[in-house]
Formats: structure tokens, C-alpha cells, sequence
């Protein structure tokens, strides 16, 4: 991996069990078939500790597995230091995006986070003067309820991944 031409995104939900691992390992998969894997630097993590060490969730295993994705992550939580390892800070929810920018110290690290749903306005390929919001609407919390919400996690995050990487693609210019 050349840090001088990889391209960091890390994907933030609260625990780093359900949301983010989801996204995580999708847009992992999006980028491998797209021949883009030594582009990238693609990681998860949580803003609580509460799971840290922990696999994914595994209804978000078994869900993500059905849709031709494997889940690998162990739960971490948000470090400073991502600030500087990671160009894109993505977060799952409103809490989440509050939460990273409540560590942030500088301009440039405030500019590095958006909330995930931002890429989904997309409606093809990025015209070149599209500007991502920051905020965005919510990937619902589906770790109180049943299986239903776990399918719809996964359903927004794919596709959400796949904007978002014809977006990273178009913006950085990578062709495989
Ligand atoms: P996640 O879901 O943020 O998508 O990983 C949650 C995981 C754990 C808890 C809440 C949400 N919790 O309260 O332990």
C-alpha cells in the first residue's frame, strides 16, 4: 500500500458491530470488483467502546453473507489519529457525525467527515462540479429491533456504497 496514492475511508456507527461493519465490508467488495482493492485504505470503527474486539453482529454477518459479503471486522473505537490515517470520515447517523466532529481540532480534520446518506442524492456519475453535503439523513440503528431492520441496513448501504465509490472514482480519477 503507497500512502501517497491511497485513498482512506473510514465508515463510524456507534458500537462498529452493525452499521459500519455493513458498510465496511460492501463497499470493500464494491471496490475488489472493481479492480480498485490497492487504491484504497477501507476500515470501521465505533464512537463507544462498549463491543470493542467484538466480530460483526450476526444477524449484519448473516444478512451481508446472503448478499455475497463477508464481514471480518473487530470492533474498535474512533481514535484521533483517524483524523490523519483517513481522507473520508463517513458516519452512519447524526449522533455519530456530532460525536467525530466533537474531536476534531482543525479545519482540516472537520472537512474529512460526512455523513454516509450524503452520497446517496447521486443519480449516476458525479457531475464534475458535485459538492457533497454533509448531513444527511440517518442509517437507522438496528440493534434493538428484528431482522427487518437489519435487511434495510443493508439494503441502504449498498446502494450508498456504490455512489459513493462512482463518486471517490470520478473525484480522484482511478481507473483500475
Ligand atoms: P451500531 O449498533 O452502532 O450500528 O454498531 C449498535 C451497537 C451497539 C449498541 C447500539 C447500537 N449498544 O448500545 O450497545
Amino acid at each position: 500500500m503507497n500512502p501517497e496514492t491511497t485513498i482512506g475511508v473510514l465508515f463510524v456507527c456507534l458500537g462498529n458491530i452493525c452499521r459500519s461493519p455493513v458498510a465496511e465490508g460492501t463497499f470493500a467488495q464494491l471496490v475488489r470488483e472493481r479492480g480498485l482493492a490497492d487504491r484504497f485504505h477501507i476500515d470501521s470503527c465505533g464512537t463507544a467502546a462498549y463491543h470493542v474486539g467484538q466480530p460483526a453482529n450476526a444477524t449484519s454477518r448473516q444478512v451481508a453473507r446472503e448478499a455475497g459479503i463477508e464481514l471480518t471486522s473487530r470492533a474498535r473505537q474512533f481514535a484521533l489519529s483517524d483524523f490523519t490515517g483517513f481522507h473520508y470520515i463517513l458516519t452512519m447517523d447524526r449522533s455519530n457525525y456530532d460525536g467525530v466532529l466533537g474531536h476534531a481540532s482543525a479545519a482540516q480534520d472537520r472537512e474529512r467527515v460526512f455523513m454516509f446518506r450524503a452520497f446517496e442524492a447521486l443519480t449516476g456519475p458525479p457531475p464534475p462540479d458535485f459538492v457533497p453535503r454533509r448531513v444527511a439523513v440517518d442509517v437507522p440503528d438496528p440493534y434493538y429491533g428484528g431482522r427487518d431492520g437489519f435487511e434495510e441496513v443493508q439494503r441502504i448501504v449498498s446502494r450508498t456504497a456504490a455512489k459513493l465509490l462512482d463518486y471517490l472514482v470520478a473525484r480522484h480519477r482511478l481507473v483500475p
